[in-house]
């Protein structure tokens, strides 16, 4: 006989917010508030036509009934109350601007001007952002890539013990983990040890909400001891675009400056629906997470080893992660490396969409990457494997082999000569690509995706890396940062 539900896990099913939601849509009162459509009735037709009425009646805004973001003392405080408890955290918060406005939030409640910040370079454009607003100092370290897998790793125990020791005095430690290939940083030993030396622990798990409803999975950040993370509850779960979630643990992180910053960075009118998906995607999770997440392990698992069976296609496994020097591997990231057949992630991508309607979450110059989720059914993954097969044996090993030097990520310099704030409010000007070189960036630049930062405001501009990102506009990544032909790049006047 099954034991009964104990009081945590009934209380996990309640999903206050959205039922207060649906209750004042029902009760049809007369609004003289905003949104001006007033329940839909003021919406576009074709709009409503296509998604059908009622979205429109929870399309709320700050009213007693359904409480407040900025100033939460009623269902949105109680729906907060219950995340946290799910994710493991002392104080948990809904975001409406993404996991962007959650590392702008980490990095300004956390540190400021004077403050020096441990980060792994292979975090997103979002931590940067945060760095302008709080005014820190970064001290930048990398993870390495790795020739035979051909992607850069994320962080081993050793790197991170480098850095922080060369480093003593640094106000905080932030890494990013699982990365976008759901390759995971040793955080049980990295935090630990930041922990021993005084370091504030922040961690970007934008990659990482499931991870702690199954236990097949990585550990999450909560359980490691970091002590704040901010998880993308829309990319992975259940959320809607934009929803995602900040979590902070008392001690080292005062929960005041981490209200306070988010009351300055965060709308005054955030999006209902974006927040009652969140309430929503937690109750899901909390009670049958781990079975949602036992068949998309299964179905990731599965066709990673048929991917596997077809010549010149493979997906890494967790084992093969762990033979790189990897702590864990997300398994639901299939990171599919075509590079075998002659073609480039980017035109598997392309052929992928435009010849099986099938779309990936990125492209690079060796694979693709495909997210699994518990959206997911069996027919979408066979016909990706389908697809990868007839690709392979159409193309037949015939293509040109990318030469790997040519797309290797640099070691980038890391010697600043004023903080990115300081960058971002100093006269810049546009100078052409070719002329950099010893210039000081004033803009963030990327290759997109997974958006790691090549320049950053404040940093001098290397020649290598000014050559990868020649490289990579060349093999037809996206270039976010520069001007529209990739020709011009802001640097601060000399
Ligand atoms: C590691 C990482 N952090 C943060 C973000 C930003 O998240 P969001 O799109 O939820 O704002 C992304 C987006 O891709 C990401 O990959």
């Amino acid at each position: 006989m099954n034991s009964p539900p104990s009081r945590l896990e009934d209380e996990q099913f309640r999903t206050p917010l959205f039922d207060a939601m649906v209750s004042l849509a029902e009760s049809h009162k007369v609004s003289f508030h905003t949104p001006g459509h007033k329940s839909g009735k003021g919406i576009s037709t074709r709009f409503r036509k296509f998604v059908g009425p009622r979205i429109f009646s929870i399309d709320l805004t700050t009213l007693d009934e359904v409480d407040s973001l900025q100033n939460p003392t009623g269902v949105i405080k109680e729906a907060q109350e219950l995340a946290a408890k799910a994710c493991g955290a002392d104080r948990s918060y809904f975001l409406v601007n993404g996991t962007t406005v959650g590392n702008h939030a980490m990095v300004a409640a956390t540190t400021g001007p004077g403050d020096r910040v441990l980060i792994a370079r292979n975090c997103h454009r979002s931590v940067l952002t945060g760095l302008i607003v709080s005014g820190a100092h970064p001290i930048f370290f990398q993870p390495a890539f790795d020739r035979d897998l051909k992607l850069t790793l994320n962080m081993t125990f050793e790197t991170v013990k480098q850095a922080v020791d060369a480093n003593p005095n640094s106000r905080a430690l932030l890494i990013t983990s699982p990365n976008y290939y759901g390759l995971c940083a040793d955080i049980e030993k990295i935090i630990p040890y930041a922990h021993e030396k005084g370091l504030i622990v922040l961690m970007d798990e934008a990659h990482g909400p499931h991870l702690k409803f199954n236990p097949k999975l990585p550990k999450c950040a909560l359980e490691t001891g970091a002590d704040m993370c901010v998880q993308s509850t829309h990319k992975i779960v259940g959320g809607m675009t934009q929803a995602s979630m900040l979590h902070a643990k008392t001690g080292r992180v005062n929960i005041d400056d981490v209200t306070n910053t988010l009351k300055l960075l965060q709308t005054t009118s955030p999006s209902y629906i974006l927040m009652a998906s969140l309430d929503l995607a937690r109750m899901q999770m909390a009670t049958e997470g781990k079975k949602l997440l036992n068949r998309t392990i299964k179905l990731a698992e599965e066709a990673r080893a048929e991917i596997d069976k077809i010549t010149g296609i493979t997906s890494f496994s967790k084992e093969r992660a762990k033979q790189a020097g990897m702590a864990d591997m997300d398994v639901t990231k299939l990171t599919i490396t075509v590079s075998e057949l002659g073609l480039s992630g980017y035109t598997v991508s392309h052929m992928l969409n435009t010849r099986f309607g099938i779309q990936v979450e990125m492209a690079d110059p060796f694979h693709v990457l495909v997210i699994v989720s518990i959206g997911d059914r069996q027919d979408d993954l066979n016909r990706l494997v389908e697809a990868l097969r007839m690709i392979a044996v159409e193309t037949g090993l015939q293509g040109t082999l990318l030469p790997l030097d040519r797309v290797h990520p640099p070691q980038l310099m890391n010697r600043f000569a004023m903080t990115p704030r300081e960058a971002f409010y100093s006269d810049t000007e546009m100078i052409s690509i070719n002329q950099t070189i010893g210039r000081v960036a004033a803009e963030i630049v990327t290759v997109y995706p997974p958006g790691i930062p090549l320049l950053v405001p404040g940093e001098e501009i290397s020649k290598d890396a000014i050559d990868y990102l020649q490289n990579m506009a060349g093999l037809g990544a996206i270039i976010d940062g520069l001007n529209e032909n990739n020709s011009l790049v802001r640097v601060v006047k000399a």
